[in-house]
Order: C-alpha cells, then sequence, then structure tokens
C-alpha cells in the first residue's frame, strides 16, 4: 500500500488539514501531504504548512490576465508534486472542471452538515449551522463526499452524526462538529489509501478488509 501523495487546498485557519497531520503522524493515515494550496495568502493552513516545510503556495484567479493560465497554474502544482489525491479542506472556491476531470473520484470534500440537506451555494461556515438551528433539527452532522462540477452533490463517501443540543448556538454546534470533522476526514482518507473506496454509477461502494 503506498501512501497516498495529498493536496490540501484549504482558503482559512486550516484545522482540519491540521488534524490530517496529526493522524499521519500517529500512524493513522498513510499518506504524506505534497503541498497546499490556497486562493487566500492570509489563509492559516499556508502557515501550519510552511512550520512543517511543506510546499505552501498561493494560486488565485486574480494573479492571471487568463483562466487558462490559473487552470494550468493549479494542474502544473499538482503534476509537479506527483499528488494522487485532492483533499478540499475549508476551500473557499470552486474547483474548475479541468481538475474534476483530470482526478476523477480524486477530488475530495469535507461539509459541516449532512448532505444533500443544508448543502450548496452560500451554505458554508456559520449559514450551515443557522439554517440546521432555523430548522430546529436535533441532529447535524457531517458528510465528506467526491466533488463533480456542482456544490455539495457528488457522491457521498462517509456521514457521521453530531446532536444538537438544546440552547446550542450557531458557535456552539460549529465546534461540536468540527470535533467530528477532525475524526472523519483522516478516516475516510485512510480508506482511499487502503483501496477500499469504488465508485460505480455516482454512488461510492466500501469494500470490507
Ligand atoms: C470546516 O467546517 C469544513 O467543514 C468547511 O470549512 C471549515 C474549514 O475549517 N468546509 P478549517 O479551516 O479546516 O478549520
Amino acid at each position: 500500500m503506498d501512501p497516498l501523495k495529498l493536496a490540501v487546498f484549504a482558503s482559512g485557519r486550516g484545522s482540519n488539514f491540521l488534524a490530517i497531520l496529526d493522524a499521519i503522524d500517529a500512524g493513522r493515515l498513510s499518506a504524506e501531504v505534497e503541498v497546499v494550496i490556497s486562493n487566500n495568502p492570509q489563509a492559516g493552513a499556508l502557515d501550519i504548512a510552511r512550520e512543517r516545510s511543506i510546499p505552501a503556495v498561493v494560486i488565485n484567479k486574480k494573479m492571471f490576465a487568463q483562466r487558462e493560465a490559473f487552470v494550468q497554474s493549479m494542474l502544473a502544482t499538482l503534476k509537479k508534486h506527483e499528488v494522487t489525491l485532492v483533499v478540499l479542506a475549508g476551500y473557499m472556491k470552486k474547483i474548475p472542471p479541468e481538475i474534476i476531470l483530470q482526478y476523477k473520484n480524486r477530488v475530495l470534500n469535507i461539509h459541516p452538515a449532512l448532505l444533500p440537506s443544508f448543502g450548496g451555494k452560500g451554505m458554508y461556515g456559520h449559514h450551515v449551522h443557522e439554517a440546521v438551528l432555523a430548522q430546529g433539527c436535533r441532529i447535524s452532522g457531517v458528510t465528506v463526499h467526491l466533488v463533480d462540477e456542482v456544490y455539495d452533490r457528488g457522491p457521498i463517501v462517509a456521514q457521521r452524526c453530531v446532536s444538537v443540543e438544546e440552547g446550542d448556538t450557531p458557535g456552539t454546534l460549529a465546534a461540536r462538529v468540527l470535533k467530528t470533522e477532525h475524526q472523519i476526514y483522516a478516516e475516510t482518507l485512510q480508506l482511499f489509501a487502503e483501496g477500499r473506496v469504488e465508485v460505480k454509477e455516482g454512488k461510492v461502494g466500501i469494500k470490507r478488509k
């Protein structure tokens, strides 16, 4: 079993990225993070990468005169680092379709709710948890899914429930959900490392050990 060669895409603080690194260090995940890519030069995830001497790259549409050059820069970065799996961890931009095509069924995202509920455009960060609470849901959760051209729609790989407690605010619910995110992402990536994830007719199957 060759370790996965991950590219982590992150726009923000990078706590999921850190949890992935912790899982690798603890021997729970057979992977290496080869590169971190961000659209946001201020992203905490870039600092985490630099502290660990992991290549940290800012790639932003605004840096390029042509869209084509932007996409080529992303593809070239992934190729240079021989990336086998793309991991979105709080990446706030849409992944170009060229990348999705090139890495078919090899781009993952984590969403802080139980998809297909509370997903789609505008459903990020506290908006998700506000909507869950406004609906009076008793449970929320986490979804890890493959990425296709539509926000939050690709085949679901893993889900886990998180309870909504009396008196929850978006902040308290987000914090509880985040703890589960930190567990489930590394566990799901390990399924890929073990070659146990199959995609057939748009649905994911997990092979038994
Ligand atoms: C997480 O809640 C994740 O589900 C969502 O964005 C957030 C990123 O948090 N896609 P972090 O940057 O990993 O701390």
